[in-house]
């Protein structure tokens, strides 16, 4: 099996580009992790990088164009998936009709529920009965492309955010290489 050569995009801690890091290195696994891209030069996820020595290139979004330094990386990589980790900023359309349907992002919640921020605080605020995660396409609208896989808990009443987050998590790190194994069956 050939694997998709593959760039993580991430922000922040980085706890979803590990696991895929370490499914990846599953000789049955679909994809290879060839490529982070971080907007955020302190973010933790860039340790990940470092330890399985992956290479990686910081991104400073605030300069005009930026995404052309985005693009020509990704095919200095030659990558043809990308996974959104956690990363907190809009993919521009150009990206988005390079790569269709080839972009995919984990959302802490049972889209179309809670798009957007915050979410667990306004499930707690709602008083949900339910939460999960939601791995979908990405395409122009925000948290808005079609859903690949969704897992589900239940919450409890005394369940708070730091809690709802480490249940949703739970279920991130299996959702995200099971909704990439069943992208890469199709083809
Ligand atoms: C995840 O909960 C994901 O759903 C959201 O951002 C978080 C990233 O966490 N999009 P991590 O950086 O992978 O630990």
């Amino acid at each position: 099996m050939v694997k998709k050569s593959t760039c993580v995009f991430i922000s922040g801690q980085g706890s979803n580009l590990k696991n895929l890091i370490i499914h990846s290195r599953n000789s049955s696994f679909p994809i290879k992790i060839s490529l982070v891209i971080s907007n955020n030069n302190k973010a933790n996820g860039l340790f990940y990088a470092k330890k399985y020595k992956i290479p990686y290139i910081l991104i400073n979004t605030k300069v005009k164009n930026y995404e052309n330094k985005i693009l020509l990386y990704l095919k200095k990589y030659k990558i043809s998936f990308i996974c959104l980790a956690g990363y907190m900023k809009i993919i521009s359309s150009k990206l988005i009709k390079d790569y269709k349907k080839k972009i995919v992002n984990i959302h802490p919640s049972l889209l179309p529920k809670y798009k957007g921020l915050n979410t667990f605080s306004r499930m707690i605020k709602n008083k949900e009965k339910k939460g999960g995660c939601t791995v979908h396409y990405v395409n122009e609208k925000l948290d808005g492309g079609s859903k690949i896989l969704q897992k589900v808990f239940f919450i409890k009443e005394s369940d708070d955010e730091f809690i709802l987050k480490k249940k949703t998590q739970r279920l991130e790190y299996k959702a995200f290489p099971e909704a990439i194994i069943k992208v890469f069956r199709k083809y």
